[in-house]
């Protein structure tokens, strides 16, 4: 059965760049499981965060991180953390509090570390769910997570759009701060990698970019019947 066919998807970009909204249609369309890692992100930091870690003290951050039992549980097509046996909703994960300490915890090379092989692990979780293949979104995915990624893209719109798109979703996100920090970091820095498809979907909407990459991964599956 590990033989089987299998294809990965790795989606990068900025916050807000459309990466979710994108893959999830993806992943529907061609039946494929859909892995946010920025969730993942989200969810150790606001673990972190619920245990009294603070951002400035990566020692903290490493033991913590290294302590966590995580599994998976699957929502229809998405892979949802489970963090010490439980999954913590949206509404604990898309605070501001996490939206402003997320990428301090991601700069850390110890909290990525502790997730490297969970992520990496995701292809098991898929194949045993009998899933085609997975697309799982980010911002080191093509680079670190899966370089052999069978597709890789790269997301990228107008910081003005981009803060529009987040204001419509009607949270508040300090997304160029995020990206600062995202891409100024030295461990897995978010940035297109080389041989990636680099996509600008500034003037693009979601229908235009999911039609874009659809044609892209209809070379290699077909849609979900
Ligand atoms: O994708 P989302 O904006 O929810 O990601 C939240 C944060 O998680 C990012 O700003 C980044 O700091 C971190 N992240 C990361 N590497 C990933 C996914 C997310 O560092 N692969």
């Amino acid at each position: 059965m590990t033989d089987a066919p299998f294809t990965l998807v790795a989606i990068d970009g900025g916050a807000a760049s459309g990466k979710s909204s994108t893959s999830r249609a993806l992943s529907e369309r061609f039946n494929l499981l859909h892995v946010d890692t920025g969730s993942f992100y989200r969810t150790l930091t606001a673990e972190l965060l619920r245990a009294g870690v603070q951002a400035d003290d990566p020692v903290g951050i490493a033991q913590a991180s290294a302590e966590v039992r995580l599994e998976t549980a699957l929502e229809g097509r998405r892979a949802l953390m489970k963090i010490n046996g439980r999954i913590v909703p949206d509404a604990e994960i898309r605070t501001s509090a996490v939206n402003a300490n997320v990428s301090h915890f991601a700069a850390v090379p110890a909290l990525r570390d502790a997730l490297l092989a969970y992520q990496r692990g995701q292809v098991e979780v898929a194949r045993a769910h009998h899933f085609p293949g997975l697309i799982m979104e980010g911002r080191d995915i093509g680079s670190v997570i899966f370089p052999d990624a069978d597709f890789r893209f790269f997301l990228h719109a107008d910081p003005a759009e981009r803060a529009r798109r987040r204001a419509a979703e009607g949270q508040e996100d300090s997304i160029a701060e995020r990206d600062r920090l995202d891409r100024s970091r030295k461990t897995a820095p978010l940035a297109c990698p080389d041989g990636a498809t680099d996509i600008d979907s500034t003037h693009l909407d979601l229908d235009q970019v999911v039609a874009l990459l659809s044609a892209h991964l209809a070379t290699r599956l077909p849609p979900a019947s």
